[in-house]
C-alpha cells in the first residue's frame, strides 16, 4: 500500500467511525474536504431519520445525492441548534487546536461546528502536528480588500472563486508561535470575515485513522452555552 493509499485508509476509517455517533433524530452538521465526504456514504447506509445541514455546496450535493435530508442553515429559526457536527481538519495540534479552510470552507464550517453540541473531528494520523504551522485559511470582505491584506502584512490572495458568502479567500502566511494569539489578533482585524484557527473549546474530540486502527482523543470543548463569557 502506498503512503497515499494509506491516508485515505485512515481518513475512512475515522469516517466511518464517526457515522456511527450519529443517532435518529439528530441534527447534524456536515463538513467539507475529502475526509468528511467519506462520511456520506456509512451514514446514508444507516438509513436514520436525521435532518443535515452542509458546509458547502460540494458536500450539500453529495449528500443529497445519496438521499441524506439537507436543510439550510440560513434558513433555521434561532438557537438553530446541531446535535453534532462532524468535519475533517488540515493540522490538529496536541491541545486540540485545529487549522482548517484547505478547501476554503471554514467560514461555514466554523458556524456549524460552534453551533453543535458536539464537535467531532475526523482526520488521518498524518493531520497531526506537534505545532500549527502557516499557512492559515482567511476569508475576507471584498470591501477594503487591499487595506486589509496591508494590515496583514503576510498573507496572500488564493486564486480560488470567492466563497459562497461572497468572501475573498485567502491565506496569512506569517510564522506564529501562538495560536490563540493569532486566533485573537486576526478575529479583530476589520476586513477579516474568519479565519481557519478553530479553539480547543469548540471540539469535543478528534477520531484519528492510524493505519488499520482508530485513535479516539478527547479534547473536551464545551456545549455552545458554555462558551460564553463571564
Ligand atoms: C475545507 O475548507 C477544510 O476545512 C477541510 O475540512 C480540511 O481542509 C480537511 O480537508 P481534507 O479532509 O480533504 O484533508
Amino acid at each position: 500500500m502506498s503512503a497515499a493509499e494509506r491516508i485515505e485508509r485512515e481518513k475512512r476509517l475515522a469516517a466511518e467511525a464517526a457515522a456511527e455517533f450519529v443517532e435518529d433524530g439528530m441534527w447534524v452538521g456536515l463538513g467539507s474536504g475529502s475526509t468528511a465526504l467519506y462520511l456520506l456514504a456509512p451514514l446514508a447506509a444507516r438509513r436514520l431519520s436525521i435532518r443535515c445541514v452542509a458546509t458547502s455546496p460540494a458536500t450539500s450535493q453529495a449528500a443529497r445525492a445519496l438521499g441524506i435530508e439537507v436543510v439550510s442553515f440560513a434558513g433555521l429559526e434561532a438557537p438553530a441548534h446541531l446535535d453534532v457536527a462532524i468535519d475533517g481538519a488540515d493540522e490538529v495540534d496536541p491541545a486540540g487546536w485545529l487549522v482548517k479552510g484547505g478547501g476554503g470552507a471554514h467560514t461555514r464550517e466554523k458556524a456549524v461546528a460552534a453551533a453543535s453540541a458536539r464537535f467531532i473531528v475526523i482526520v488521518s494520523a498524518n493531520k497531526l502536528v506537534d505545532r500549527l504551522t502557516p499557512p492559515i485559511p482567511l476569508e475576507l470582505s471584498e470591501f477594503g480588500l487591499a487595506g486589509t491584506l496591508a494590515r496583514l502584512g503576510s498573507a496572500q490572495l488564493r486564486n480560488v472563486t470567492h466563497s459562497p458568502d461572497g468572501g475573498v479567500i485567502a491565506d496569512y502566511t506569517g510564522e506564529f508561535d501562538n495560536p490563540g494569539a493569532l486566533a485573537a489578533w486576526l478575529s479583530a482585524m476589520p476586513g477579516v470575515v474568519e479565519h481557519g484557527l478553530f479553539p480547543p473549546d469548540l471540539v469535543a474530540e478528534v477520531l484519528v485513522g492510524r493505519g488499520d486502527g482508530l485513535e479516539r482523543i478527547a479534547v473536551s470543548g464545551g456545549a455552545p452555552a458554555d462558551r460564553r463569557p463571564v
